[in-house]
């Protein structure tokens, strides 16, 4: 009875042995420094898209920035996303574009940033951390931070441009995007790169 305790114990420690060899071994990353990155490259983002947004509302008004941004919004965050080397998108847990719908990790980062929110307390803060053994993920809040946002991101009947609502409903038929306040938390940058290492 002893000797056979002893073979499972030492059974165990093999194991043990082996998973520890086989597991990914997942280096820290530099935190502050991908914040940096991230957050330089969330602003740029973010210009891009108000500088085109802007001047689509000037040109034709808030109908024809929706039907601007549906045509364009995705290519300018996928080519961005060329130029500096990095995956950039926008993510919501009230989705308009189906094309922002978030992965798991994503939802998970969605749903804790929405807590936070919710409680009240500490400004959220932008985040990195490790994704995968080889990739660095950093999560920034996104708000309704302007009243321009709520041409198409406002209450029904109030805020909400009713001609951009009429157009939101033709190229986003299950739209969950509208009926945020000023100050509002939206949904989260998620930007994604290689580690160099
Ligand atoms: C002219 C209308 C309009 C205005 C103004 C506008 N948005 Fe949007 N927003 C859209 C459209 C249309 C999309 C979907 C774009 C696409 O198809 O990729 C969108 C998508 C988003 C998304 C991506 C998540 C999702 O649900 O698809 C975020 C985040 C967002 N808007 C935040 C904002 C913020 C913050 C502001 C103010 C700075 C703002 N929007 C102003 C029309 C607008």
């Amino acid at each position: 009875m002893r000797k056979h305790s002893h073979a499972i114990a030492g059974c165990t420690v093999i194991t043990a042995l082996l998973l520890s060899a086989c597991a990914p071994s997942v280096k820290p990353i530099d935190e502050a420094a991908a914040v940096e990155r991230g957050q330089a490259l969330a602003q740029a983002s973010f210009q891009a898209l108000s500088g085109r947004l802007k001047q689509a509302m000037a040109e034709g008004g808030p109908a024809h920035a929706v039907a601007y941004c549906n045509a364009a919004a995705l290519s300018l965050v996928d080519s961005l996303s060329q130029v500096h080397g990095a995956r950039i998108k926008r993510t919501s847990l009230k989705l308009r574009a189906p094309h922002d719908a978030p992965d798991p990790a994503e939802r998970e980062q969605l749903e804790a940033y929405a807590r936070s929110w919710s409680e009240g307390g500490e400004p959220l803060k932008p985040k990195a951390v490790a994704h995968g053994v080889d990739s660095v993920a950093f999560y920034a809040p996104i708000f309704i931070q302007a009243p321009l946002c709520l041409t198409c991101h406002g209450v029904a009947g109030e805020t909400l441009d009713s001609t951009a609502h009429a157009a939101i409903r033709t190229n986003y038929p299950d739209d969950e995007a509208t009926g945020y306040a000023l100050g509002d938390l939206r949904g989260l940058w998620s930007i994604r790169w290689k580690r160099p290492d």
